[in-house]
This record gives structure tokens, sequence and C-alpha cells, in this order.
């Protein structure tokens, strides 16, 4: 990474404080302050040779004059100016020499009418491809849509950060996914819900904040990984979202979010037109709820013209829903989804609805089977504006669960995977847990429907069973926090969430190694050191939170994230994982235990139902088993645990010394803070495993083969 000098980073001030002028933007601190607010926007000077690869930029056209064709143009002069020490003319309206230009592809058949993409751009979908207008030569960043081309001047940014040649650029990129959301948790006082990124970019004491620059260059941070809408408030919605005073209020939140093409939704609650609307019920089928929603909506869009619709958790740990009038989640969804339809919004109802008062006596009860259970009788029920958001896992966001069956439970629905950026049950953004390589695992997981390949990340996006909409949605529970998550590290699983809505089929390998380039710069050890440890971080925490599938054994009742395996059990919430004297693992099998295997396709459920071809890093999320029981590795159950949680809380005590291998090769703020977390995580990691093996010692009587758990006078 190359420093820049003092007259560099003066005039590199300058440039990016006329741009925030410019933008109507201000900037976070410059890059140098690297407090990881800008992550992978921090567009930092290129080292002199890579920069002269990229000499012919000088000017920027911008064909049409649209806000978001406005912010691309500022975006590419910042960038360029940072990145190159190259102010870009912008605002020219037809290349005289060689330039930049951008505009949607209508605009640009104005000037060049014989240029043509090599396959038809969707929606969203760009083109950058070198072409000569009028004898010039240019760098075309083209779109089907204003925010297209805002996605190809991201893209072209980026491969300038990473020093790609632009030589021979053509290239198209199209989303796989219509939508590509985040939801953010945060409540109307300023809270975050499973939140560990400080206080809400939104809200503080139950209003809009008067000063809305985060939300702004959260929205930024946001388009740049090719997201194009954000539900701004915590699913377990406070009723008051929907008073018009307040819609006002929200409506400065969409002002920040679209330039950028973000759209804005809310998450609301089903019992509104009762209790904020004043009508004596909230049943969906009764008119006078449904001309509620209906006047409700019109006011919303009258004042967010470009509203993008509600999230709806309901019948779902407390919340009220349509169970109260005996009527379904369709009923709920699709009278929402009427009022909305005629302008063009939609309804994310979510799949999350089960009952948190199970009894725990039941060997025969399941929370897994919750979600297929209530919607796929109801497939094909729901209007086409609907979309259910359906977790990855069955229970709830576990370091591994087996994919939810309710992605093949659904054919003739729209649907959206749910996964969960904020690290609830994944160490909180204290512990380094790259998400990705999971997100893939569930997303290439093969359903196999009617002897197809239907692989979830063609489930949801509405690939193979042609679907008008669909995609993924990530829970991000961004903060005030500086660097947005808390953590530094954190951050790549933000823009691992964004790439992969874009496109599924790219690497985790290639998704950290982009960020990481983007973020920390190139120098090969940083590049080697960071990634190596995203890629394994996700196995290392699970080995000392939950190996084998059991779920991660935290204090589910308190903050999920000390250990807490006993919390688990005896009471109605159902994760658990019934380990007892003899033995540990839910049965779910069809043939001994709760059935739930049986809500796969028949191709799927062969993997599950036996115990020679169950996984062992799930198995006991299918299977009881005694703790002597072999697994396919040859180590018996017990032995696995002890080993992998002393080898996970060692693997994580190495995660410092691979740290320290890149001291003083970035900048020092960021080292500091990352190693700190590092030393912090190795030492809980090892409370970790103290607690895990001494409990699961406890219980089975059975002591380690190599002498490390079992009380001293049993030690051989
Ligand atoms: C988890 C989480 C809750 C959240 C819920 C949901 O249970 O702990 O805080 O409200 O998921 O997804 O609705």
């Amino acid at each position: 990474m190359t420093k820049p000098t003092r007259s560099m980073r003066a005039v590199l001030q300058f440039a990016a404080l006329a741009t925030a002028l410019l933008c109507g933007t201000a900037l976070p601190p410059a890059a140098d302050a690297e407090t990881g607010a800008e992550d992978w926007l921090r567009y930092s000077p290129l080292d002199p040779q890579a920069a002269k690869s990229y000499q012919r930029l000088p000017e920027a056209v911008v064909l049409g004059d649209s806000l978001v064709l406005k912010t691309a143009q500022q975006e590419l002069v910042r960038g360029v100016g940072r990145m190159l020490g190259k102010t870009l003319r912008a605002g020219v309206d037809s290349p005289s020499e060689n330039a930049i230009v951008l505009g949607t592809l209508t605009e640009l058949h104005k000037l060049a009418p014989a240029l043509h993409p090599p396959q038809e751009l969707r929606a969203d979908g760009y083109w950058l491809k070198i072409a000569k207008i009028n004898g010039s030569e240019c760098l075309v960043v083209t779109a089907a849509t204003d925010r297209g081309v805002l996605y190809g001047v991201f893209a072209l940014l980026s491969k300038i950060a990473r020093a790609e040649s632009l030589a021979a650029i053509d290239e198209v990129q199209q989303p796989y996914a219509p939508i590509r959301w985040v939801n953010q948790w945060d409540n109307l006082d300023g809270r975050i819900e499973r939140g560990y990124g400080g206080p809400s970019i939104f809200f503080t004491d139950g209003k809009v904040r008067s000063d809305l620059t985060r939300a702004g260059q959260y929205a930024r941070l946001l388009a740049s990984i090719g997201i194009n809408g954000c539900t701004v408030n915590n699913v377990n919605a406070a009723p008051g979202v929907l008073e018009d005073s307040f819609i006002a209020q929200v409506s400065r939140i969409a002002e920040v979010f679209r330039p950028w093409g973000i759209q804005l939704s809310i998450s609301v609650d089903l019992s509104s037109p009762k209790v904020i609307g004043g009508l004596e019920t909230f049943d969906p089928l009764d008119p006078r709820v449904t001309e509620w929603w209906r006047k409700k909506v019109d006011e919303i869009y009258r004042q967010i013209p470009d509203f993008g619709g509600f999230v709806v958790k309901a019948d779902s740990e407390g919340r009220l829903g349509p169970s109260t009038y005996g009527r379904t989640p369709a009923d709920a969804a699709n009278v929402i989804a009427r009022a909305l339809k005629p302008h063009g919004g939609v309804v994310f109802y979510r799949a999350f609805v089960y009952n948190h008062h199970l009894d725990w006596r039941d060997l025969k009860n399941d929370r897994a089977r919750a979600a297929y259970d209530n919607f796929h009788p109801l497939d094909g029920a729901f209007d086409d504006n609907v979309i259910i958001q359906i977790k990855n896992g069955p229970i709830d966001f576990q370091v591994r669960e087996p994919v939810s069956p309710l992605f093949a439970g659904l054919q003739r629905t729209n649907q959206a995977i749910e996964l969960q950026i904020t690290q609830e049950y994944t160490g909180q953004q204290r512990h380094l847990c790259f998400l990705v390589p999971m997100w893939k695992q569930a997303l290439d997981f093969d359903m196999h429907i009617d002897g197809n390949a239907a692989p979830v990340q063609d489930l949801v996006t509405g690939h193979v069973l042609h679907r008008p909409t669909g995609g993924l949605v990530g829970v991000a529970n961004v903060g005030m926090d500086a660097n947005w998550l808390g953590s530094p590290l954190a951050m790549a699983n933000l823009y691992g969430f964004g790439r992969l809505a874009w496109d599924p089929n790219l690497s985790a390998d290639k998704i950290v190694d982009e960020w990481t380039r983007l973020t920390f710069g190139s120098d090969p050890l940083v590049v080697k050191t960071i990634t190596r440890m995203q890629l394994s971080s996700w196995q290392v925490y699970e080995s000392y939170t939950g190996p084998l599938g059991a779920g991660t054994l935290t204090n589910i009742l308190g903050n999920h994230y000390d250990p807490g395996p006993e919390s688990s059990e005896e009471n109605g919430w159902g994760q658990w994982h019934r380990a007892d004297h003899m033995g540990i693992g839910m049965d779910r099998t069809v043939a001994t235990g709760t059935g739930f295997v049986g809500q796969y396709p028949p191709e799927v459920q062969p993997l599950y139902e036996s115990l020679a071809h169950c996984p062992d890093n799930l198995l006991l999320f299918f299977h009881h088993v005694p703790y002597t029981y072999v697994l396919h590795s040859g180590k018996t159950v017990i032995q696995h645990i002890y080993d992998s949680h002393y080898d996970g809380a060692d693997r994580a005590g190495d995660f410092v010394s691979q740290w320290k291998a890149i001291d003083g090769r970035i900048g020092a703020e960021r080292y500091r803070d990352i190693l700190e977390r590092l030393q912090y995580q190795a030492g809980e990691a090892v409370v970790w495993r103290d607690t895990i093996c001494n409990w699961i010692y406890r219980l089975s009587g059975i002591a380690d083969d190599k002498g490390r758990v079992a009380p001293p006078a049993l030690r051989r």
C-alpha cells in the first residue's frame, strides 16, 4: 500500500471536500484515518506504477441528468480523484476526445446507434466496454437503468482499486436476483435488536434522526455492492411506525437513499389497524381492515413515491398475527399485498412462524418443522407481490444447520432466503466468523425437485420455478460505530452478502480476496493472511461452539453469546440438543423421530434419514446417538467433541500470531483494533472449550482419551 505524502494528502483532502460539496454527501474521514468507515470504498491512492495504466481517462461524459446518474458521475469523479490523483472533467455531454461515457442504453444509442451489448441487459445489469465513439476511444459504462449505470461505475472503480486492466474491457454483469435487500432491526428508540455496531443510524428517542449523514453513507456502501432495498426498522415492529406523522419522518430517510437507488421499506405490525387505526379488529378478512391498509399505503406512496413495501413478522415470538382470527398467513399477506400492488410494492412475509411454548417433554415436538408445516399447505395461495422470507436454516441462524426444507416446499409462491449478517449466534462481531462459506453451502444445496437439479440459489431467485420475483435478504444491523458493524473484519460479511446476492456463483475465495484488496490494499502478505484467516474462521468458531450440528451451545435465554448448553433444554423455545447421560442429538428421522426429515424432497431424505449417510457435521441435528457412537471419521462422538473444542481454541489462538505477521503493513489503527479483538477471542475460545468439555464430561462420565478434560483425580 502506498502511503500518501503530506502534499498528496492535502490535495486528496481538498478533492474529497470538493466532492462532498458536489455530492451533498459529507464524506467519512479521509482514508488515512483508517477507522474502517469507508471500508471497501476507501479509494486509496494507487502506486504510481499501477496508476500509469489508467492515464487515458481525461473526462467524463454523462448522458442524461437523473438523480442516480448524477450520483454515478460524482462517485466516478471522487474515486478517480482519490485513486489516481486525477480530476475528471465532468458534465461534458459529448466526447471530444478519449472519455468515460456514462448513460443508459437509450441515451447511448442517440450518440452511438451501432453500439450494442453482446447480450440483452436486464434491469440493473451493466456493460463496461472500450469502444470508439465519434472517432474517440471511450470507456462506456451503460445499462438498461440509471441504477445499472451506478453499479457499473462502482464495478469500474473496484477494478481500478484492485489494479485490474481495463485495456480491452468488454464485460456484461447481470444481477442474479431481483431482490437484493438488507433488513435492519432498528428500534425507534435508537437501540438495535441483535446489533453490535452501536446505536441506530436512523432513529433516536422515538424519532428519525435529524442528521441522516450516516444513513446516506450507508446507502452508498449498499449500492456499491448492488443492494437495492433496505428495511429500516425492527421486524418486531412498533405499530407507531405507520402513524402519518412518522411516515413523514421516514420519508427523510428515503430521500437520502434515493440518489443511490436504494428503495426504503418498513416492517409493520399486523395489529396496526386496531392499535393505531382505532378499528376494533385487525382481522385481515374484515372489509374495514382492507380499507385501512389501502388508505395507509396510498398515504405512504404520497410521501415516498418509490417506497418498496413491507416486511411482516406475525404469529411468532409473541407477535400478533392472523391466527388471532383463525386466518392464515396468506389471508394476512394478501390483504396488504393488494394495497401495495397498484404502486408496485411487495410484502415480505416471514416464514419464521413457530410456537415458542412447545412441550419439551414430548420427543415428537420439533421447532424445525414449523416453517414448512405452516407455509407448505399454503403454496399457491399468495398473491404475486408476496415474497415468503425464509431463514436459511429451519431453526435460527445457528452455526450449522441444514437448509430449510421450505425452499423446496414452495413451488407456486415467491420466496427469498434470509441470511444473518449480524453475528447473533456466531460471535457477535467479537469473534471472527466469515459467513460467506456457510451461505454458499446453503445456496448451493441441491433440493432435486422432480428429478431435476434445484439448488437453493435457483429456487429463491425464481430461476427454477419461473417466479416473477425473489432473491436474498440479509439482516445487517449496522450502527453508528465508525466501522458500521463494530469490527473491521466483520464487514467482509456485509460485502460478501451483497456480492452473493448479485452473483451467488462467486466463490468465497474470490469474494474475500476482492474485499481484502479493496479494504486493506494488495500487499501480498496482507492479502494472504487476511483471506486465510477469514476463510477458516467459520470452521474454527463452529469447532469450539457447536460441532456435529448440535446447534450453537450458547445461552439461548440470555445474550446468545456466552456458552450455556443447559439453557437449551427444559423450555419451550425448541432449540433442544437432547443431551443426557447416555447420548446427545435430536432424532428428527421419519422412522423414529419427529419426522422433520420427511419435509425434504424424496431425493434428499436418504442423506439425513440414515446414520450411514448423514454427514458428521449434521449428525446431532438429525440423530440422537450414544456418546460412544463412531463417526465416519472413525472417532467416537465424545472424543470428537473434546478434540474439536481443543483444536478450535488452539486455532483461535493462532489467529493472533497470524495477525502479528502483518504488523506495519496496514494502518496502525485498524491493526490494533483487530489485534485486540483476536486476543479477546482467543481467551473466549478457551472459556467455551472448558465450559462445553466439562459439561459434556459431567453428563457422559466418559473421560477424554488425551487426558485433558476429566478432573485431575481421574487423569491418567
Ligand atoms: C431471533 C432473534 C430475535 C429476532 C428473531 C427474528 O430469534 O434472537 O431477536 O427477533 O430471531 O428473526 O424474528
